[in-house]
């Protein structure tokens, strides 16, 4: 059996760094106890755990006050409560048809069940998103729009200060969701303009599953659209306006979040341009061994900056799901097939009439061998089906 190659980052990281595992299992042996619940000393440890999270993703995001970091269960559910949170009857938002289906399904539910517009902003030929074609969309009763920072399908980082400068200027809510670029690309939620950043645990800040969460900066307020314990001032019978409380909701992944406390680390340690720039060279040598054979079809613009390191394609001829069987069985190469929960990406550039694409994304831990083997492997799977040669 061929030594495995994980090549699915974009769906999550595999493996964690060591420090990320021994803190799940410290937390649990240690002092795994319910946080805020009580004042006992292994209570005040997992506080003190929790807070130090918070901290340091406030610090990851340049936010300003580490009560507005908030913890939720996915980067799925913290767009969630930010998008059901932000958004009421008769509102207008604008979002892009780049988004993945935790930003496109709360819109369309909102929109069918709750009387707001959604406007959809399709992408350029390479990838990215106009920010004047958003601006030209934004009108009085515009209150949110909704960018995903680095697509999950063609890779393409959006221009992120420019969007959010035009939300600026209209006093426009301007949320982002990098569940792609957290960990890879610096977010600078001041610097960029942003108002709610969702985030996810498990991906490039190299977290635990289970993990996620938002910012909110000082003078934005997302709604409750939950209630629940909260562990303090227990007798008020409605839930807390105040952040944390606010947006969080029984007890939370405390595992998790000290998992995720030593991928931050991680991340922060390696540093983000270093981690970005190996991902980026492999890239661009898969790009490049992917290109040179004949009867693959890429779905990336040629130039590579402004990119996360995912790359979609297509052998020509073979649905998705095979070429992705085929990696799987023949070679030990684990990819991502079909939609990848962002239809309209496919729509977009055609790809929704044969299912989808199959997609690797490069994590920190591959390596040139690795890419040099998927290479060499859809050549070979291109050569067993149509005879033609590589280049
Ligand atoms: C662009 C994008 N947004 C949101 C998500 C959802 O993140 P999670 O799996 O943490 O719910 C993903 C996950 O694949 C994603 O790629």
């Amino acid at each position: 059996m061929n030594k495995l190659i994980y090549l699915d980052s974009g769906s999550t990281t595999f493996p964690k760094p060591e420090e990320v595992y021994h803190q799940m299992d410290r937390f649990y042996r240690d002092y795994g106890v319910n946080p805020g619940r009580s004042g006992y000393d292994l209570c005040m440890i997992a506080v003190t755990m929790v807070e130090e999270t918070r901290r340091l993703l406030t610090k990851f995001f340049n936010g300003t006050d580490y009560n507005r970091l908030i913890f939720s269960l996915n980067g799925t559910d913290a767009l969630n409560l930010a998008i059901f949170g932000l958004l009421e009857n008769g509102d207008h938002a604008i979002t892009t048809a780049i988004e993945h289906n935790s930003v496109l399904r709360p819109l369309y539910h909102l929109s069918r069940d709750s009387n707001v517009e959604v406007d959809h902003i399709p992408f350029d030929s390479r990838g990215f998103v106009d920010p004047d074609a958003i601006k030209r969309k934004m009108k009085k009763n515009t209150r949110l729009v909704v960018v995903n920072h680095g697509s999950n399908v063609i890779g393409t980082v959006q221009p992120i200060k420019e969007i959010g400068a035009l939300c600026r200027e209209r006093g426009i809510t301007f949320l982002i969701d990098s569940a792609q670029t957290a960990g890879k690309i610096p977010i600078d939620m001041d610097r960029m303009n942003i108002d709610v950043v969702a985030f996810t645990g498990h991906k490039s800040l190299m977290g635990p599953m289970g993990t996620g969460g938002l910012y909110v900066r000082e003078g934005v307020e997302v709604r409750h659209t939950r209630a629940g314990g909260t562990g303090v001032r227990s007798a008020i019978r409605s839930h807390l306006d105040e952040y944390p409380y606010r947006l969080e909701y029984g007890t939370g992944n405390l595992p998790g979040i000290a998992g995720l406390n030593a991928g931050v680390k991680w991340v922060e340690e390696k540093g983000l341009h270093t981690i970005h720039e190996h991902e980026s060279n492999l890239l661009r040598m898969l790009r490049d061994g992917l290109r040179e054979i004949d009867g693959v079809s890429l779905y990336c613009q040629d130039d590579l900056t402004d990119h996360i390191a995912v790359l979609a394609f297509n052998v020509d001829g073979l649905e998705a799901l095979d070429t992705g069987t085929m990696l799987d069985v023949d070679y030990n190469i684990s990819c991502r097939t079909g939609l990848h929960c962002a239809p309209m990406v496919h729509e977009q550039i055609g790809t929704d009439k044969i299912h989808g694409a199959v997609r690797f994304g490069i994590g920190p831990f591959n390596t040139e061998e690795d890419i040099t083997t998927a290479v060499q492997a859809v050549g070979e799977i291109v050569r067993s089906r149509t005879g033609v040669h590589a280049r």
